[in-house]
């Protein structure tokens, strides 16, 4: 809305005029802010729509220093008018001087201000100091500096000399104001052509992907250098808590309860899920998500109208993520860019349980540690295009294990250990990242009916970055595993193959996902009617 008014405004000058001489006062004329033109000028400028040339002006702004005296008076001012005009001896100027001075400041600023206000009315010959007696010569003062401070703050033109003498005094500093001036550019049009960055469903649906310009790949641009590790290696990281996530787009209470039981077999302690809403410091920043991700777009969450933001965060954690977004820490080089807080107060809902996992294990990060696993089922939102495979919310599954010592051996025990219960014997695992995870694995699982490796889940070890932060001890390690049906395996393909085994659909959705997952394991021609 306001950007593409700021937008219009700008090309639409210059179709008019040549130039746009001062950013700075084309956005007070138009009165749009001159940090969202310069937004839209820099954009434009980079597709070359415009060509803008820098402006630097010098400001100047008061101290704090200036600020004070502004408001109460120059020193000397203060200074001459506790003198009275039959003089007064130095001893009684000295006991009644701090009482005219406002009871805000304290006894060193108060002292600080007589120094000052002595040597400015010696230097302006204002007063005479005797030995004992101090007196004055002149009968009446200006607060020059209180005026000319004033004119500064008002923005008002000062002399060179006048400027300078302030300056000395560090009444005032300067501010560089930046700016620009904007002409057309080799490719001005009165309105910018959005160039697309993907093809949609929706221009294919419409066919106006005839008529769209795409956006160019720059096939120039370096990728991330590749670190080789070997599984000896990896074996080795210390980062261990466990967690598991396992998404499906409809669940039964058969299916729940059937994961359920196999969580409680293993001793899992169930999660709180019960906030679809979050705050995106939670899902994300918590989670060392950096907040320029992609997955932080509005595109792919649903951010929250009302309430916008949340109220409360843990302040000194809060400082810590911060920190270690910007400049890492606990052996991190950290991401380098300004976190902003308030990209992490925005409510959203959440899109995966690792959310409540961020919770759990910065709330056991806060007692004397004891080793945990715990287990979630629950709803997550996603803003995606709803299809027949495809929903904006479905559930997920997650497991985590926080223990000292772990391992990616264990991760991939516990994973065996899971899947198998479910009838799933056969895993392979991937290297995949995750922002909160390293290593990270893909789950993959062979399904019999398909004939095929279908990916099930993903998995990784928390990060030192995400979980030192959060208070938990150096030697805690924290392995997760994590697994996930997702969309790429639909839940309609497992099921399909399955369904002719048993009655019905129903007897799978009502069932529970062990049948399903039995049939898949056991190796059996399509249509048999052998029960796995
Ligand atoms: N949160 C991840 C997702 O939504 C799953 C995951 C959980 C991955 C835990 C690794 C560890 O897909």
């Amino acid at each position: 809305g306001r950007e593409v008014m700021a937008e219009e405004a700008v090309l639409g000058y210059l179709e008019k005029n040549e130039e746009i001489p001062d950013s700075g006062i084309f956005a007070e004329e138009k009165g749009i802010s001159h940090d969202e033109i310069v937004n839209v000028v820099k954009s434009l400028n980079g597709f070359r729509l415009v060509d803008a040339q820098d402006i630097k002006r010098e400001r100047w702004v008061l101290t704090q220093e200036g600020q004070d005296y502004a408001k109460y008076g120059s020193p000397e001012v203060i200074f001459f008018s506790a003198v009275p005009p039959e003089g007064i001896t130095r001893q009684k100027l000295q006991e009644t001087f701090p009482s005219r001075l406002p009871d805000t400041l304290d006894a060193k600023q108060k002292s600080a201000i007589y120094k000052i206000g002595s040597q400015q009315v010696m230097k302006n010959k204002w007063i005479e100091m005797g030995k004992s007696q101090v007196s004055r010569t002149v009968q009446h003062v200006d607060d020059r500096v209180k005026d000319l401070l004033i004119q500064i703050r008002n923005g008002e033109a000062v002399s060179a000399e006048d400027i300078d003498a302030l300056k000395r005094r560090k009444l005032i500093s300067s501010q560089i104001w930046k700016g620009y001036s904007v002409k057309k550019g080799p490719k001005y049009a009165p309105k910018r052509k959005k160039v697309a960055t993907d093809l949609t469903r929706e221009n294919l649906q419409r066919g106006d992907w005839k008529e769209i310009e795409f956006k160019e790949y720059n096939f120039l641009a370096k990728g991330q250098p590749t670190e080789v590790i070997t599984i000896g290696e990896m074996l080795k990281t210390s980062a261990a808590c466990v967690t598991m996530a396992f998404v499906m787009s409809r669940l039964s209470t058969g299916v729940r309860r059937q994961i359920q039981m196999i969580f409680l077999q293993m001793g899992f302690e169930e999660m709180p899920t019960n906030n679809f809403v979050e705050s995106s410091f939670w899902n994300f920043d918590a989670l060392f998500q950096p907040q320029q991700h992609p997955a932080r777009d509005s595109h792919d969450t649903f951010f929250l109208k009302e309430p916008s933001t949340t109220r409360t965060l843990p302040e000194d954690y809060v400082e810590r993520v911060k920190r270690v977004h910007e400049s890492g820490g606990y052996g991190s080089r950290g991401y380098g860019y300004e976190w902003k807080r308030d990209e992490a107060n925005k409510n959203l809902l959440r899109t995966h349980t690792t959310a409540v996992s961020s919770r759990m294990l910065y709330a056991l990060a806060q007692g004397p540690f004891a080793p945990k696993s715990y287990y979630s089922i629950d709803r997550v939102f996603r803003n995606e295009a709803v299809d027949r495979t495809h929903l904006a919310e479905f559930h997920q599954i997650e497991g985590l294990i926080c223990d000292r010592g772990l391992t990616l051996g264990h991760l991939i025990g516990v994973l065996h250990d899971f899947f198998s219960r479910l009838g799933m014997s056969k895993l392979k695992f991937k290297p995949a990242y995750n922002p909160y995870t390293e290593p990270s694995m893909e789950i993959f699982s062979y399904h019999e009916g398909l004939q095929k490796w279908v990916e099930i889940g993903n998995s990784g070890m928390f990060r030192p970055e995400m979980l030192l932060p959060m208070g938990l001890p150096e030697d805690v390690q924290v392995i997760a595993w994590g697994l996930s049906l997702e969309r790429r395996l639909s839940i309609r393909d497992l099921i399909a193959s399955s369904i002719p085994v048993y009655s019905s659909a129903r007897d799978v959705s009502g069932e529970g996902l062990s049948l399903v997952f039995r049939r898949w394991a056991t190796k059996k021609s399509a249509g048999s009617t052998k029960n796995g």
